[in-house]
């Protein structure tokens, strides 16, 4: 199963990526998740890539179709990913799609998390990230057990750099502009199926698995 989940920023996608690999036992591949390891590590990547995001643009298109090629290509990915946050250009989609036809394959399913912006900005300020292990957080809807700390490996949680309100502001026009098209993308390839981000999340996943088939 190779599924595609697209949405604003804050809509939710790398939440429902998360639950889904998770239940299906496929790969999550986020390429935020992939810059920000090597943003972390101090490689010549994560350099480049850090100057785009922290103005809330996009990576060039060749710099991002190289990692997830690579990434995707790896043996784990036979049976299928979910990618979070890739494609988010038209040209990223075309050229997924055509490797993923060299291998006589194609995309099942791309998912649309669907959330206003008014209630994006909200949710991006109380989202804390844990930079050692990846894990989630939101200040209100799903709070760590101790403030401020990573249920899951102890460190402390950070807001990230591209999480603040002007930043996100401008995240959202690069959605709006580039990213959104790829809604009549994958609609003409009749993949792409909604689901509505502003619901509790459990109920999102819900809505999730019906799709899937359970
Ligand atoms: P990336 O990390 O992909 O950021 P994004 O797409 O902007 O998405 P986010 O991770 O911010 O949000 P999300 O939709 O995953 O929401 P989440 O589940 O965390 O990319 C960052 C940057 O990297 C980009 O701006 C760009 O510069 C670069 N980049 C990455 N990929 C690229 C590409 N392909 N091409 C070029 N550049 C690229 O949820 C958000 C918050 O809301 C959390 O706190 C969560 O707990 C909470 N929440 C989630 N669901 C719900 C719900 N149903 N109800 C209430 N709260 C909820």
């Amino acid at each position: 199963m190779k599924i595609i989940m697209l949405g604003a920023p804050g809509a939710g996608k790398g939440t429902q990526a998360k639950l889904i690999a998770e239940k299906y036992g496929i790969p999550h591949i986020s390429t935020g998740d992939i810059f920000r390891a090597n943003i972390k590590a101090g490689t010549d990547l994560g350099k480049e890539a850090k100057e785009y995001m922290d103005k809330g643009q996009l990576v060039p298109d060749e710099l991002t179709v190289r990692i997830l090629l690579d990434r995707v290509l790896a043996d784990d990915c036979a049976d299928g990913y979910v990618l979070d946050g890739f494609p988010r250009t038209i040209p990223q989609a075309e050229v997924l799609d055509t490797e993923v036809a060299k291998l006589g394959d194609k995309i099942d399913l791309a998912i649309d998390v669907n959330v206003p912006d008014e209630n994006i900005i909200r949710r991006m300020s109380g989202r804390r990230a844990c930079p050692k292990c990846g894990a989630t957080y939101h200040v209100e809807h799903i709070p760590p057990k101790k403030e401020g700390i990573c249920d899951a490996c102890g460190a402390e949680l950070v807001l990230r750099d591209d999480d603040k309100p002007e930043t996100v502001k401008k995240r959202l026009e690069v959605y709006h502009k580039q990213t959104q098209p790829l809604i009549d993308y994958y609609s003409r390839l009749n993949i792409l199926r909604t689901v509505d981000g502003t619901k509790d999340m459990k109920d999102v996943f819900a809505d999730i698995e019906k799709l899937l088939g359970e």
